[in-house]
């Protein structure tokens, strides 16, 4: 597998990071043909597969199930398991536990979290025992009850000092990398030039060391498509163009025709 140290050399050499997300083999053996630095199994894996409204209903086991799947294509490209809510939030050692299930059970290379101070003991009891952590902050899906909703966060100033603040602090407790999630680009933009390690962004604008975004939201599944997203196909469209072909050509009894039967 390779190594997840190629983010912060990529910071280095000011060299974008380039990661998306998937859920399951099929597409984690079709992504392992292009030019990722990681794939994460998000905790997304709740709206975007089992149809969920937020991502709180998806539980351990949901996420090793799907996390064994796409190690299991994603061959030398490391995958990194989003831990689900109330997984860390609870007790340090039962976060250890938690992670050290990703990593030794399901073949995860790390975990991701979300969250600043008041998740820093976990953190720093998972990275004692070796298990590498990328941090998350701004619009965290997991707070959305607190947050009222899916609302770009740290538009105020002290929202914006807020973040600012669990960066830095999840920087110090030892995380490799952050995920900042929709927050103002200029915020964005100050945060990475303020940390030394990678910053990983969705819906935070161009200017952190990297992007990543859901794989069906690239590959256009969702018919309304969020602000921060560019879909880059029209899959949606596509298959269900391909099933209406199919269903023509059954109707017409053109399929299965004589190069198709046996
Ligand atoms: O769960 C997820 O897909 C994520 C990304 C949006 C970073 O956390």
């Amino acid at each position: 597998m390779r190594s997840l140290n190629v983010l912060q050399k990529k910071k280095a050499e000011q060299r974008k990071i380039i990661a998306l997300t998937a859920y399951d083999f099929h597409t984690a053996d079709w992504l392992s043909e292009c030019p990722l630095d990681f794939i994460l199994v998000g905790d997304s894996v709740a709206n975007v597969i089992a149809g969920h409204s937020s991502t709180l209903p998806v539980t351990m086991e949901e996420m090793l199930y799907h996390t064994r799947m796409t190690v299991r294509g994603a061959r030398d490209i490391p995958v990194i398991a989003d831990m689900p809510f109330l997984s860390y939030e609870i007790d340090p050692l039962e976060a250890v536990r938690n992670a050290g299930r990703f990593i030794k059970d399901a073949g995860a290379a790390a975990v991701k979290v979300e969250g600043g101070s008041q998740i820093i003991p976990a953190v720093r009891k998972m990275i004692a025992a070796h298990i590498p952590v990328l941090g998350h902050v701004g619009l965290t899906p997991q707070s959305i009850l607190q947050f009222g909703g899916y609302i770009v966060q740290g538009k105020t100033a002290e929202s914006a000092e807020k973040i600012k603040a669990e960066a830095l602090a999840l920087q110090e407790a030892g995380v490799f990398g952050i995920v900042l999630e929709c927050i103002p680009r200029s915020l964005a933009a100050s945060i990475t030039g303020l940390l030394a390690i990678p910053t990983i962004g969705i819906g935070a604008g161009p200017d952190c060391d990297g992007q990543i975004l859901v794989i069906h939201d690239l590959l256009g599944w969702d018919p309304h498509p969020k602000k921060f997203v560019k879909p880059y196909a029209a899959f949606r469209a596509d298959a269900q163009a391909a099933v209406q072909a199919f269903a023509a050509d059954v109707s017409a009894g053109r399929f299965p025709d004589d190069d198709h039967s046996f």
